[in-house]
């Protein structure tokens, strides 16, 4: 047998755009590997331009000076392929627009940009027969968007449920670790470079669902923009939180779950990221530091478990060569790759309507009847309560005052939104401390 040699291979010219964090890795992975993937693809991938803010920074060894540009657009204009991992809405969308008008598939890691207009993005890609590839916007190293995308397009998924947002997860694990509160949890991780320095998207979750966003699209085969996804974060969980949790023998964790809700022509898709109480027997409860885990739920293929990095330079640029490999065959083989397929034209279902258990913890005057009351604005709503715990405050305030966590059973969020509305407007309840879902049971 005879074997090819690479530098006898075409080449294909490739442009990043960024180089970050991912960005420098891509590159040293392609001068690494660049042997092994021309094999692979049939071709070889020549980086013919770097493009960034600043020219003169130092990017290492892989990334010579002399590739690098500030033009980024006359970059795009000369590539096959493009990799774009410099993040952010503008220029990073007209950047791709004009790559692949001009005729090359692009790669992206993007899940801001992805879940904000990744129409626009797929309608180019389909106007000029080039591939979209975007598998490390969605957890980082984990192979979940090609799995969702394509392993299981013959499948009908009901469910996408999981941890993917590391810097949350990293901080909700330190303070169950530690019984630190949220801020110094969070100053611990960005010491530690799992936060960036600004870690807004991160804790208010954004990030998760932006995620969250792309998955219910590719899942059930409708468009769910960034808008449709329910969004809160972690900035209130608070370690009285976390101890309630830990007394129950449950884990607060930043879940994002995409699902399907109805049936027949009522279905809607519900999507939403909060911080949740799962038991701490579940599987997604021994996810540690910043470390992503998924589940799918699917009618035939049954419930799989993906794990593993979801950020960092090297895991993400593996995702992205992932990719990078997978346009570059079908440049030089013929074809384009999967497309955007949003024939369902599933609608959100608001989070009003939807049903879950809750953990409620209230601040109470410590005095005869206050349960009672609370017993019965729960049960005017249709609430049933499971469990209650009061812990009395030994502060020496007058009135006394007791902490009352409170689970229930199954309940409407629009009746539990209501009786927190009724608690407000009490002299019995003091304070709603906190209120999250009860999930995984
Ligand atoms: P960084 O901030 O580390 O890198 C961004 C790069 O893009 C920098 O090199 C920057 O240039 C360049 N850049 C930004 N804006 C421009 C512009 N207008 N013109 C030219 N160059 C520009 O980001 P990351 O590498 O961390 O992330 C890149 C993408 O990957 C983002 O979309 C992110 O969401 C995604 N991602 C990141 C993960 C991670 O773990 N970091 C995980 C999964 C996805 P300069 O250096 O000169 O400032
Ligand atoms: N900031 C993100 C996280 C990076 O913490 O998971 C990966 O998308």
């Amino acid at each position: 047998m005879t074997s090819v040699s690479p530098a006898s291979l075409p080449a294909l010219r490739v442009a990043v755009l960024g180089a970050g964090t991912v960005g420098t890795e891509v590159i040293r992975l392609i001068a690494e590997q660049g042997e092994d993937l021309a094999h692979r693809i049939g071709a070889r991938l020549e980086v013919i331009g770097v493009a960034a803010r600043d020219l003169e920074r130092d990017r290492g060894p892989h990334v010579p000076r002399a590739l690098l540009t500030a033009d980024a657009s006359a970059l795009v204009r000369q590539a096959d392929l493009v990799i774009e991992v410099m993040g952010g809405i503008e220029p990073a969308r007209s950047l791709l627009l004009e790559a692949m008008e001009h005729g090359a598939s692009v790669v992206t890691a993007n899940k801001a940009l992805l879940a904000q207009d990744g129409v626009t993005l797929y309608e180019a890609a389909d106007a000029h027969g080039v591939d979209l590839h975007f598998e490390a916007a969605v957890a980082g190293a984990i192979p979940l968007v090609r799995p969702v995308r394509e392993s299981l397009a013959g499948d009908r998924i009901q469910r996408v449920l999981g941890i993917v947002n590391g810097t949350t997860n990293y901080v909700l694990d330190a303070m169950t670790r530690t019984g630190a509160s949220f801020q110094d949890a969070l100053a611990s991780a960005q010491e530690l470079g799992y936060a960036e320095a600004d870690p807004t998207a991160d804790v208010q979750g954004h990030d998760a669902a932006a995620k969250a966003s792309i998955l219910a699209s590719l899942a059930f085969h409708s468009r769910v923009n960034l808008s449709e996804v329910h969004c809160e974060g972690i900035t209130e969980v608070s370690a009285q939180d976390i101890a309630a949790a830990s007394r129950m023998g449950r884990t607060i964790k930043l879940l994002s779950i995409v699902e399907r809700v109805g049936e027949g022509e009522s279905e809607r898709i519900s999507a939403r990221v909060y911080p949740a109480l799962i038991p701490s027997s579940h599987p997604l409860a021994s996810v540690s530091e910043a470390f992503n885990a998924v589940f799918i739920e699917a009618d035939a293929a049954g419930s799989l478990m993906f794990y593993g990095q979801g950020a960092g330079g090297a895991p993400t640029a593996s995702a992205v060569l992932g990719d990078a490999v997978s346009a570059a065959r079908q440049r030089v083989h013929g074809g384009v790759g999967p497309r955007e397929y949003s024939y369902a034209e599933l609608a959100v279902a608001p989070l009003a309507e939807l049903r879950s258990a809750f953990y409620v913890s209230l601040t109470v005057q410590d005095r005869p009847g206050v349960l009672a009351a609370i017993a019965g604005t729960f049960s005017a709503h249709g609430i049933s309560i499971s469990t209650i715990h009061q812990e009395l405050l030994e502060d020496g305030e007058e009135p006394a005052r007791a902490h009352i966590g409170i689970t229930t059973h199954t309940a409407v969020e629009s009746a539990m939104t209501a009786a927190l509305t009724d608690f407000a407007g009490t002299a019995t309840v003091l304070d709603v401390d906190s209120v999250l879902r009860i999930e995984g049971e």
